[in-house]
């Protein structure tokens, strides 16, 4: 027991981690808001969730998705769009699935029969369709036709959402693409389907589809999301921030408390062997040394899992095993850093040379040699609003605290 083979934690996976933290607001969002609204026919908006790389945005959406389909909704693979790649041709494709899910690849009308044969083409040639001499409407026409018939299809199977996750969206460079696939999700959700309600009275209803568009902050940029583009409006946008200590301290609890299970293959199946504990000096140092980040969290339990092979995780392991993980650590904070543009990584370093109570605006444009205050605002209004790295209060304060850590200190190294 307690080997590699069995450790639950998963740094740079985006499955769902066993070991599992937070994001309660974003969780209840989709059970308490999105799904009830839209399995009732209430329009909702499109969710769309940045963050810095690590933050936790493929994890916690295809969370989502799992519940989901496990409690039977119809839902597309997580869908990776690799750069340079024509996004419209993989969104097709999963259609087509979600279609054949929903029993309309069977369906014996001809007018379905022909949506499928468009959507194909679709999935076979991408945006680059539109381009052809005669070849009819634009391609994301048939994609969103598409979507309205499996919502449809899912309006008469009963208390089904159909949910559509686009993940790297910053990846879709393509202006044209971008707007096509977003016009046609939009298009989807704002939709209004004539039913019978109950007494034969003729009612509008939204269809039961719910979207989520997952990547990098950038992508609010490209995607006008910050400017009030059409489609950009039927679009919430979340940025999500580091994970609070406190809730990084509740997931680790079953180590403290009942010890994790460990499962072992039997003839039967798998059966739990035995239970690793963790002492609360471990589970404390595991909290502080991931400075809020889901990445570092995984990691850092990783290594402490690894440090030793006994039934208790100790501190002393933990210290072990982050001696090892550091340059890991290191290289997560810098490739942040290393996206950023150069005025913006200039700001948080003259924000970081800084006392905590001196980090001003005026303080800091004055530092970068601006010679009004102001000249650097916008820079501070895209490291909050885009990109959630930092506050802007009363003092200026860090709102990634891993960044904060690696400028302002020995960490990961100590
Ligand atoms: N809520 C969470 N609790 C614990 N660990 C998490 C949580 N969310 C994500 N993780 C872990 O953090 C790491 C990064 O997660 P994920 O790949 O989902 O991030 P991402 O934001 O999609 O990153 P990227 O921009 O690189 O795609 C993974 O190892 C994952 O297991
Ligand atoms: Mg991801």
């Amino acid at each position: 027991m307690r080997s590699p083979l069995d450790s639950p934690f998963s740094p740079g996976s985006d499955t769902v981690p066993q070991v599992w933290a937070g994001r309660t607001s974003q969780l209840s969002d989709w059970r308490d808001v999105l799904r009830p609204r839209r399995s009732a026919g209430l329009y909702e908006r499109g969710r769309i969730v940045l963050g810095e790389a690590g933050s936790g945005k493929s994890s916690l959406v295809r969370r989502i998705t799992r519940e989901a389909s496990q409690a039977g909704d119809w839902v597309t693979p997580q869908l990776r769009i690799p750069s340079g790649t024509d996004p419209v041709k993989r969104v097709a494709a999963a259609l087509l699935e979600v279609a054949q899910q929903a029993g309309l690849a069977t369906a014996r009308e001809r007018r379905i029969g022909e949506l499928l044969r468009r959507v194909e083409s679709v999935a076979a040639s991408g945006v680059s369709l539109s381009l052809r001499p005669g070849s009819g409407p634009e391609p994301y026409t048939a994609l969103t036709e598409l979507l309205t018939e499996i919502g449809r299809a899912a309006i008469r199977r009963g208390d089904i959402v159909v949910i559509i996750h686009l993940d790297e969206v910053q990846n879709i460079g393509d202006e044209d693409a971008r707007s096509q696939l977003l016009i046609a999700l939009g298009d989807a959700l704002v939709h209004e389907e004539g039913v019978e309600a109950p007494g034969g009275l003729r009612v509008e209803r939204a269809l039961p589809i719910a979207v989520y568009l997952t990547g990098l902050p950038e992508f609010a940029v490209m995607a006008g999301a910050r400017t009030g583009a059409t489609f950009a409006r039927r679009f919430q946008t979340t940025t999500l921030g580091p994970l609070d200590d406190d809730s990084l301290r509740a997931a680790l609890q079953p180590f403290v408390t009942e010890g994790w299970p460990v499962l072992g293959a039997t003839g039967a199946g798998p059966a739990e062997v035995g239970r690793v504990f963790m002492e609360p000096a471990a589970q404390q140092a595991i909290v502080e040394r991931a400075c809020g980040e889901p990445f570092l969290f995984q990691l850092a339990g990783e290594r402490a899992w690894y440090a030793g092979g006994g039934q208790l995780i100790t501190a002393e392991q933990v210290q072990a095993g982050w001696r090892e993980a550091a340059p890991e650590a290191e290289a997560h904070v810098q490739r942040i850093l290393d996206r950023l543009p150069p005025r913006e990584h200039q700001f948080l370093e003259t924000m970081a040379e800084l006392a905590p109570g001196e980090r001003t605006l005026t303080m800091i444009a004055r530092r970068m040699g601006y010679d009004q205050a102001t000249d650097a605002g916008p820079t501070a209004q895209r490291l909050q609003l885009t990109r959630g790295l930092i506050h802007r209060g009363k003092p200026y304060r860090f709102h990634h605290r891993a960044i904060e850590a690696y400028l302002t200190s020995s960490w990961p190294w100590s």
